[in-house]
């Protein structure tokens, strides 16, 4: 991808549908001088997503967009990321599947972030799963979408050593807390 470090910052969309620790992380991260986005919307699917108070504490667009219907709610995302001239979008937490025909118009511009050390377990309970496995390491990927959940290109991981006595709530703690080291780093890794 370009470099535009220095130059101006990419315009970047964060979908999100829960609490928005990444969202959070990402926008303190666009506002360094060195970051090579700047996030310019948020989109959530619910009005339950507790992320969405940082549209105001960060002074950043927010649009809710229901997803009763896919088609339309694609068509409006679609509208508000021209609108905002939107070239990057990341997802954090975002539960919804987007459709091929969506990721196809961004193809190479999504990336999102799973809790796990892909390609190993796909989908929900990550930790569970690993936990359950008696695995060594539980971990992160940020990779690019595709129309395959959660089996884009990987980007970068970050691993964490799965302790005795560890549960899923502490694995949860550990993991997130490396992928807020993790996405910002995906995302300059991508710009370089
Ligand atoms: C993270 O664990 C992320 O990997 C997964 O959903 C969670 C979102 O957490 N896709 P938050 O809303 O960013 O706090």
């Amino acid at each position: 991808m370009k470099k535009l470090i220095g130059l101006k910052k990419t315009k970047t969309a964060i979908f999100i549908s829960g609490t928005g620790s990444n969202l959070k992380n990402l926008i303190k991260f666009s506002k360094k001088k060195k970051s090579p986005i700047s996030i310019d919307l948020i989109i959530s699917n619910t009005h339950n997503a507790k992320g969405l108070k940082y549209s105001r504490k960060y002074n950043i667009q927010k649009k809710v967009i229901s997803f009763k219907n896919n088609k339309l709610a694609e068509e409006k995302i679609f509208h508000f990321l021209l609108v905002k001239n939107i070239k990057f979008i990341c997802l954090a937490g975002f539960m919804k599947i987007l459709s091929k025909n969506f990721i196809k118009k961004f193809k190479g511009k999504i990336v999102n972030i799973h809790p796990s050390l892909l390609p190993k377990y796909k989908g929900l309970n990550t930790h569970k799963k690993a936990i359950e496995n008696n695995d060594k390491f539980a971990g992160c990927s940020v990779h690019f979408v595709t129309a395959k959940v959660d089996s884009g290109k990987i980007i970068m991981q970050k691993k964490v050593k799965i302790k005795k006595g560890d549960t899923i709530a502490s694995l949860t703690k550990k993991v997130l807390k490396k992928e807020h080291l993790l996405y910002p780093a995906a995302i300059k890794k991508i710009y370089n």
